[in-house]
């Protein structure tokens, strides 16, 4: 069966790295998760003090960004983490101070300038899923096959919610569906590739589906990708 380039985009929090992780594993694919990639450098940029009181230091930035390496380790079970700069960072990347600062760190041009190169690469011998916002618009225009998901605000908050919860945090539900509500504004409105769908992507709502229901579309969606 020839082997594709799956571009997974959508709204934060829609379950889109669950599926396409789901779907990596079945078929042997390499799951990408772009959106850790930019939580990485997020952090990064915390640690090392480039983000205060709401503003960035960008200058610090892009000078610092040539030594940042994100990469994608799995642990004994097959289960894929996030690493910075060759340390585990998987769960400090998903907590609420990076959730609350990357998306203007992700609107920030040669932020994603540099992503999208490393993307291009990792992506450049197919069989890969790649979940994140300006997959199948920027990063493979010509995925053969872009799926776009979305699901209503407030179920997207409650899954986030449910998901820090599971993780040993302490949100507070109002507090979530603003981060939610927030970052969907800023990924959409911002300059360089926001969120949007591809004109030729295939636009799953799954507000309402089980996991079994999503996966098994997801499933037909690939299955008829490859045939064609
Ligand atoms: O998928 P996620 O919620 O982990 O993504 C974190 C942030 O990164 C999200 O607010 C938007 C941004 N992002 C992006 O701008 N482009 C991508 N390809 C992936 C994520």
């Amino acid at each position: 069966m020839r082997k594709i380039i799956i571009a997974m985009d959508g709204h934060s929090s829609c379950g889109k790295s669950t599926m396409a992780k789901t779907l990596a594993k079945k078929i042997g694919y390499t799951y990408i998760d772009t959106g850790a990639m930019y939580r990485a450098v997020t952090l990064f940029a915390l640690r090392k003090g480039f983000i205060r009181d709401n503003s960035i230091d960008q200058e610090s930035l892009r000078s610092e960004l040539p030594g940042i390496e994100i990469s994608f380790g799995h642990d004994d079970e097959g289960k894929q983490f996030t690493m910075l700069n060759g340390e585990n960072v998987e769960r400090e990347i998903r907590g609420m101070e990076v959730s609350s600062h990357v998306s203007p760190i992700s609107a920030i041009p040669f932020v994603r300038e540099a992503m999208v190169e490393q993307q291009r690469a990792m992506g450049s011998k197919g069989a890969v899923i790649m979940d994140g916002r300006d997959i199948g618009t920027t990063v493979f225009p010509n995925a053969q096959l872009k799926i776009f998901v979305t699901a209503s605000d407030e179920i997207r908050a409650r899954r986030r919610y449910d998901e820090l919860v599971s993780k040993g945090e302490n949100p507070v539900y109002e507090d979530v569906l603003k981060n939610v509500r927030e970052r969907d504004y800023i990924d959409s409105h911002r300059a360089v590739s926001p969120l949007r769908k591809a004109d030729d992507a295939i636009v799953l709502d799954n507000s309402h589906m089980t996991y079994d229901e999503q996966d098994q579309w997801l499933m037909e969606q690939y299955l008829k990708a490859v045939q064609q």
